[in-house]
């Protein structure tokens, strides 16, 4: 943590949106990765990320389905290496295995993108995550965030901790 108690976020696939809503934003310093240049990313990968200052706090909401099983184990792995010992980590992402919205709109995703978004199943990301060597991960149906879609789709939240 700084000093002043600013917590120190990565925000993995982050466009701003969290700051500009978030109420503790004041006591928040949040570093965006994203490699869309068009949402002003303070790095366009994980990896460019000095490794310390360490991070407090890391999340990922609606990103890792554009991640293939090599990219996500190399940017859950970078992510770690630049967290705090015991900090968590929050993965939100739609939820494929949800439902017939869930999974129809995972299907036709997946067509519609050429194979190249795919939305994680949670048990699938929540192995990854232990192999990555994180601990403690489970599920925070409690954070899920809502959708525009709601009624129709779900998301799931994972935590695990560094
Ligand atoms: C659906 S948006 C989600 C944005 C934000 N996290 C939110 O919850 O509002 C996905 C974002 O992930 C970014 N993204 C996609 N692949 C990425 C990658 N490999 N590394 C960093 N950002 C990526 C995209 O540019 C896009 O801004």
């Amino acid at each position: 943590m700084l000093p002043g108690n600013r917590v120190r976020v990565l925000d993995f696939g982050g466009t701003g949106a969290f700051e500009s809503r978030a109420q503790t934003a004041k006591q928040l310093e949040v570093v965006r990765v994203n490699l869309d240049p068009a949402v002003r990313p303070h790095f366009a990968s994980v990896q460019d990320v000095p490794v310390r200052p360490s991070f407090d706090f890391a999340m990922a909401f609606g990103v890792i389905e554009f991640l293939n099983a090599d990219a996500l184990r190399s940017v859950l792995s970078d992510i770690r290496a630049r967290m705090t010992t015991g900090a968590a980590l929050l993965i939100a992402e739609l939820d494929p295995e949800a439902g017939v919205f869930g999974r129809l709109n995972s299907a036709l995703t997946k067509v519609a993108s050429g194979g190249k978004i795919r939305y994680w199943p949670a048990g699938e990301l929540r192995t990854q995550l232990e192999q990555a060597g994180y601990s403690r991960v489970r599920d925070r149906p409690d954070l899920r965030p809502a959708s525009l879609l709601a009624s129709l789709s779900t998301y799931y939240c994972v935590e695990a901790r560094a």
